[in-house]
């Protein structure tokens, strides 16, 4: 497996768009600063440091493409499914958010690319809060960071072996079974579910966690299926 450290980069989801003609499949780009850190809907990621800020290459057939937001809530369960073994109490939040306390530790952020011969890309990218003390006065209601929430500092390089050791063990089931197989997982972790939540600016009760991961709603007695969009919660 390739392990790219970079001190300091844009992002590491741009880098790894950019160069992975270079790069060979499951390639994992890790930068200890960025400076362009992007967040799902065009939003910013903020740069903390001590944290983890990384993106994992996958490349498959173009066929297999569909498989983004299914993959992109298996990488979430399995960051929530590290951190639990490391004794913190973390939570889902649909679709792919870690939340501690009431507040965000991790965003992912996937990406399709590329269209040569019938092969494209995933890049799947990965934040995460750890060391910091704290974060930035603008984003304190709503982000946290491990250490914060725990007064506890954690072994980074231990954390992203245990991430990539417990991704890529899974990913064959993944591959087999689909979302399907870790549907029970994700569901007993998954802090949406039973509530009412804001999504996409429509209140809705939310049901269920479909086969393949959408979240399954109800609305004025009518099911609601969403594959994707922001879903708000108030504490
Ligand atoms: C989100 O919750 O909005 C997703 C945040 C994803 C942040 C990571 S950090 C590594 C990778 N590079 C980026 O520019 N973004 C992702």
């Amino acid at each position: 497996k390739e392990f790219i450290y970079i001190d300091e980069v844009d992002s590491t989801n741009t880098y790894v768009k950019q160069n992975q003609q270079h790069f060979k499949n499951a390639t994992v780009v890790y930068a200890e600063r960025q400076t362009q850190g992007r967040g799902r809907l065009s939003r910013r990621w903020v740069d903390l440091e001590k944290g983890i800020k990384m993106s994992i290459l996958l490349k498959l057939l173009l066929l297999d493409l569909e498989k983004i937001i299914p993959l992109t809530l298996f990488t979430g369960l399995v960051i929530n499914r590290v951190l639990r073994k490391y004794g913190v109490n973390s939570f889902i939040k649909w679709s792919n958010d870690i939340y501690l306390n009431g507040k965000k530790i991790c965003g992912i952020l996937s990406e399709l690319s590329g269209e040569v011969e019938g092969l494209g890309s995933i890049i799947i990218g990965i934040g995460i809060n750890v060391n910091a003390k704290s974060v930035p006065e603008d984003i304190k209601d709503i982000a946290t960071t491990l250490k914060a929430e725990t007064s506890q500092d954690f072994d980074r390089t231990r954390l992203i072996i245990d991430i990539l050791i417990e991704f890529e063990r899974d990913l064959s089931n993944f591959d087999k079974y689909g979302f399907s197989y870790f549907r029970d997982e994700y569901k007993s972790f998954c802090i949406n579910l039973g509530k009412e939540i804001l999504i996409n600016g429509e209140r809705m009760l939310c049901r269920d966690i479909g086969e393949n991961g959408e979240l399954v709603c109800e609305k004025d007695g009518k099911i609601i299926e969403i594959s994707s969009g922001e879903v708000t919660i108030r504490f």
